[in-house]
């Protein structure tokens, strides 16, 4: 079969502490656990459905000129209705601290949903060992916790102290704090490949890399330029026997189909399952959904 034909849609309907509302306009309403906020989505080209006064709901609202494609983001957020400084969000069973952040983030992508779930799903197929996860561009570490969660020895890696610090506040939120994670302050493009050179592997690798980062030390990420050497040490670093990688990627203008292709030349002498598309979140009336990010997902 041809790859085009393989592409996907991955969607999630939300969750008890999650909503998106509606969308339109630029725009989308969400909920995250009791906050509402309304923030830029310049995906949604379409008009909301629901009217004004229901927008009006939002207890902050993002708004200011922004760059998906650079992540340089001049906005505010304007507070309507007192928000915490962080608030608990469920998650399964575990609990993300959100806050209205710099750059619009609330701390937690719930489209991620579908893909958290199938990697709890793989993890639990991995019965001769506990198995191991490594998490780059790990950011506040829902991927960890749930994997923590689900009983496999964690390493996360992100370059920012701000991300590591706040992931830890999730794991203590989570009641996690004895699970065995790795916290690892540095630059994914360089830990993968010092694992590669100790001769490390791992069950599930998954990888979120924004366009543009820093490493710690200041290291560029350039996803043109970097995501084809990293996802080859990614494909070094996958247990022989039984292993599983997810790629995810947002905020650029590519095809899911040009990560496809990638990750069936690294992994081309490992067989195994791909598949790959989009994932969106579906609107809380079940009306549209919207797209949020492109992924390739693999198993042996
Ligand atoms: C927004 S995120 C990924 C989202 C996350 N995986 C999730 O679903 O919750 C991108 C992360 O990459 C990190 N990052 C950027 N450049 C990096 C680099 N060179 N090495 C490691 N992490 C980096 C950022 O600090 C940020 O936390």
């Amino acid at each position: 079969m041809h790859p085009t034909a393989r592409l996907q849609l991955l969607e999630t309907a939300g969750f008890a502490d999650y909503a998106l509302i509606d969308s339109g306009d630029g725009r989308k309403l969400e909920r995250f656990g009791k906050v509402v906020v309304d923030r830029p989505e310049p995906q949604a080209l379409w008009r909301p459905r629901r009217q004004k006064p229901e927008w009006a709901q939002a207890h902050a609202v993002f708004s200011g000129s922004e760059d998906e494609d650079t992540e340089k983001t001049r906005g505010r957020w304007r507070i309507d209705k007192p928000v915490p400084e962080s608030w608990p969000v469920r998650l399964r069973d575990v609990t993300m601290l959100c806050r209205l952040s710099s750059f619009r983030h609330m701390g937690l992508f719930p489209e991620q949903l579908p893909h958290w779930e199938w990697m709890i799903d793989q993890l639990g197929a991995i019965r001769s060992e506990p198995p191991r996860v490594l998490n780059l561009f790990a950011y506040t570490g829902a991927a960890s916790l749930l994997a923590a969660r689900a009983g496999a020895q964690v390493t996360h890696v992100d370059a920012s102290k701000k991300a590591i610090a706040w992931a830890k506040e999730n794991q203590a939120a989570s009641q996690l704090g004895d699970a065995p994670i790795r916290w690892m302050l540095d630059d994914a493009q360089k830990f993968a490949k010092r694992e590669v050179r100790r001769g490390k592997t791992y069950h599930m690798v998954l990888v979120d890399p924004p366009k543009f980062g820093r490493g710690p030390d200041g290291e560029v990420w350039d996803l043109f330029t970097h995501l084809a050497p990293l996802m080859r040490d990614c494909a070094r670093l996958l247990d022989p026997d039984r292993a599983a990688l997810v790629l995810t990627i947002y905020a650029i203008r590519a095809s899911a189909l040009a990560f496809d292709q990638l990750c069936r030349e690294v992994l081309a002498d490992r067989g195994g399952a791909f598949s790959s598309g989009e994932l969106a979140i579906r609107e809380a009336d079940g009306a549209r959904a919207l797209p949020a990010s492109l992924f390739t997902q693999w198993v042996s």
